[in-house]
Parts: structure tokens; C-alpha cells; sequence
């Protein structure tokens, strides 16, 4: 039998529109918005949104949202939450003056994380992974997007591919796994680059592909990992695989990523805290690439923020999302992203909710379910407290504005 389920007395539901492509330019902060309304639900999909001054359906289950607001739960397109330890350490060394590719170039960094990573069993890796999801969908997170790359070998990799797809069958959210083999050069590689190239593309590449392990492939192109014609070997190989291309780039330096994705038409590019005019001038003239802003990973490095609003008055589709993972930002809270998109970017606050919602589900390919609130697509939603306006959510950072979260036909409350 059906599920029904209304949830009545919403001050106002806030979405993107159901847009066949990412946003961009002026339309970026396309929202729609409906005051004084009901959401039916029936097993998990959205059925009608209706006027609470018309009546209301009858159902087995309701819900009264107590006039806060409804949005889209966020769709978080780029996490590395599969790790075996914190690495609050770092912290301390670059509060004390070292710099984050300093404490890279000692062995520390991501070498630190896939050291402690091999030495964890899948079940730990499974279990710290797992709890670390159920926060994010506390905190309104509908769907994620977690790479590999903590591993550097081959068995490594693997065991973080196979820990993704176990979460995936176990949690009420969609999930995506990108392989980032190239995430580093493992310290028993350094001095045989094309060796640990060959071992991505002969070995790891393969069984990957095989088992069904990975839906997109990502490379951190940067002057501590890899460089663009790497990059760009690299994606070729995916390709021959069928994975879809995800680059990390343009976080510290630009030495030619942008070329290479959209040479490559890569889903999403990201980071892009150094990005040069005619790299924008690209990205603007290839939209099926969206710009992927990760702003808590330059305000936990003390970086400079990407140029949001440049790229927006270019026509470049920005999504946004946390890079949940130990070393740049070990934090997945969507609302403080949000908040510092607006703070630290000056994007708008609609336009950092498209971001955040329905140009995230572009980035991983979940847009036709996921990513906005119209009949059809999937339920996963947030009831906010009553807030005055859809601006106070990311004006008053650091709070806690969430009612309730409702995804994959369930509730999460935390009070
Ligand atoms: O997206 N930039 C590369 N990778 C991650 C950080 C990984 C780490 O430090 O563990 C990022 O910021
Ligand atoms: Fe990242």
C-alpha cells in the first residue's frame, strides 16, 4: 500500500526550478516560492503542492511545519568523508606558521591520511563513514558525492570504493563514488611518476570499471599532485572505462586544468580559488562544465575564496558543496557553506541555494530526481525553523535553523 504524507502550515517552500540544465548568470538565483502552503508526499515523491486555504487531502501521515520554511535538501557534490583519522594536528602546525602544501611536502597531508587509511579495516572505515553521513542528513544533506584517493595503491583504493558502495546500499540518501587515484604520488612512487600512472590506468582502472565501483573519475591537477598532461592522460583512460571526468584544480596555481576539462567535458571542475580571465572566458563558453566553489576549504586554510561573482556575471554554472574531508575542510554543514558563499563570495543568498540544491545534482548527474521540490521528484526535503526570509538563513551563520529533515521516506529529528 501507498504511504501518504502531508506536511501542512508551511510558511513558505523555497526552491530552484526544475531546470533541465545548471543555472548560470542571471538565472543562477532563479527561485520560486509558494507562501501558506501543504506538500503531499506519496512513497517518497512529491505529488502537489497546494494553498492551505484550499482544503486539505487527507492522508496516513502528517506533519505541521509550524510556518518554517520548506527548501530542497542540499545536495553536497563533492566529499571526501571516507577517512580513517582527524588530523587536528596539521591544524595546530599551520596555526604555528607552516603552510598546507609545507606540511604536503613533509609527508603530511594526504600521504598522512592514506598511511593511517591502509591501516584501517573496511569495517571501521564503514562504520566512521556511516555515522559521519547520518550527521550531514541531520543537518539537511540529501545526496553526496565521496571519492577514493586516501589509498594510493591499488588495494586501497579499492577497499574505499567497495566502503562507498556498502554506504550506499545502507543509507536513505543517493550516493556517487568518484575514483581520485591521482590524488597524490604515494611516497613509494616519488622519483617513478609514470610507473604510479601506469599502476592507475593498467590496474586500478580495470578492476574498477569491472566490479562497477566508481561512477566518475576526479584528478587533483596541482603543482603537489599532478600536472595538466597527466591530468589529461589520465581522463583519457577513464574515458575508455566509461567513468565521467571530475578535475580538482585551480586551488593553489592554474597550470592548465580548465583546458584539460573542458577538452574532456568534465562534469564539474572544482575548487578554483586561482583562476586566471581567459580560464573564465573557457568555462563560460563550455556550460555543460560547472564550476564546482568549495568556500570551507579556503576559510579553514586561510586561502583566498574563489571569484563567485565574476564567474557568475561570465555565465559559468556554480555549484556548491563542503569537500568534506580531514585536511582542508573537516566539515560537511552545508548552511556554513552557504553562509560563506554569501559572506565571503558575495553571492546572493538565492543564488547560493540554487548552488547548493539543484546545480549540485547537475554536478552528479541526479538532477531529473533530486535538487528541487515540484511533482515528481523525490521528497528529500527541509522543514527550517520560522525564519522571516530565505536571506536569514545564511546571515545567521553558525546557527542551528533546522525543524526537521525528511528523505528517502524518513524522518530525521534531533529534537
Ligand atoms: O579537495 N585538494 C585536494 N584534496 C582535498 C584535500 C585533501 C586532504 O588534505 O586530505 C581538497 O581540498
Ligand atoms: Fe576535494
Amino acid at each position: 500500500m501507498s504511504e501518504s504524507l502531508l506536511i501542512h502550515h508551511i510558511g513558505c517552500l523555497v526552491s530552484a526550478p526544475a531546470a533541465a540544465t545548471p543555472l548560470s548568470g542571471n538565472q543562477q538565483g532563479q527561485i520560486e516560492t509558494h507562501e501558506d502552503v501543504w506538500i503531499l508526499i506519496e512513497d517518497g515523491h512529491i505529488q502537489r503542492i497546494g494553498s492551505m486555504h484550499e482544503p486539505l487531502p487527507r492522508t496516513q501521515h502528517t506533519y505541521h511545519a509550524q510556518g518554517g520554511m520548506v527548501l530542497p535538501a542540499f545536495v553536497d557534490s563533492h566529499t571526501h568523508l571516507v577517512f580513517a583519522a582527524s588530523r587536528e594536528g596539521e591544524f595546530v602546525d599551520r596555526i604555528r606558521g607552516l603552510s598546507y602544501q609545507e606540511i604536503a611536502q613533509r609527508g603530511g597531508g594526504i600521504i598522512n591520511s592514506a598511511k593511517k587509511l591502509r591501516q584501517t579495516d573496511e569495517q571501521q572505515l564503514f562504520e566512521q563513514a556511516l555515522e559521519r553521513i547520518y550527521q550531514l542528513i541531520h543537518l539537511g544533506t540529501g545526496a553526496l558525492e565521496i571519492k577514493s584517493g586516501y589509498g594510493l595503491n591499488a588495494e586501497a583504493e579499492l577497499k574505499m570504493l567497495r566502503v562507498i558502495r556498502r554506504l550506499k546500499e545502507a543509507v536513505p540518501i543517493p550516493i556517487k563514488a568518484t575514483f581520485l587515484g591521482a590524488h597524490a604520488l604515494p611516497p613509494e612512487y616519488v622519483n617513478q611518476r609514470k610507473a604510479y600512472l601506469r599502476l592507475i590506468e593498467k590496474e586500478m582502472l580495470p578492476r574498477i570499471a569491472e566490479q562497477g565501483l566508481a561512477d566518475y573519475m576526479d584528478v587533483f591537477c596541482e603543482q603537489v599532485a599532478f600536472t595538466a598532461s597527466e591530468t589529461d592522460r589520465l581522463l583519457d583512460a577513464a574515458a575508455r572505462y566509461g567513468l565521467k571526468a571530475k578535475i580538482h584544480t585551480n586551488q593553489f596555481h592554474s597550470m592548465g586544468g580548465i583546458e584539460v576539462a573542458v577538452k574532456h567535458q568534465a562534469r564539474s571542475v572544482d575548487h578554483l580559488e586561482v583562476v586566471a580571465p581567459h580560464e573564465i572566458e573557457l568555462l563560460a563558453q563550455h556550460r555543460t562544465t560547472i564550476a564546482t566553489l568549495l568556500p570551507s576549504a579556503p576559510f579553514f586554510l586561510n586561502d583566498p575564496y574563489p571569484p563567485a561573482r565574476r564567474l557568475i556575471d561570465a555565465g559559468v554554472p556554480l555549484a556548491l558543496a563542503s569537500d568534506y574531508n580531514p585536511g582542508s575542510s573537516p566539515s560537511g554543514n552545508m548552511w556554513l557553506v552557504w553562509a560563506l558563499a554569501c559572506i565571503k563570495m558575495r553571492m546572493l543568498p538565492q543564488e547560493a541555494l540554487v548552488a547548493a540544491t539543484l546545480n549540485g545534482a547537475h554536478a552528479i548527474d541526479l538532477d531529473t530526481s533530486l535538487g528541487s521540490l515540484q511533482p515528481g521528484k523525490r521528497a528529500h526535503l527541509i522543514i527550517t525553523r520560522p525564519a522571516p526570509h530565505l536571506a536569514y538563513f545564511p546571515y545567521a551563520f553558525g546557527q542551528n535553523h533546522v525543524q526537521a529533515v525528511y528523505v528517502g521516506n524518513k524522518w530525521f529529528k534531533t529534537h
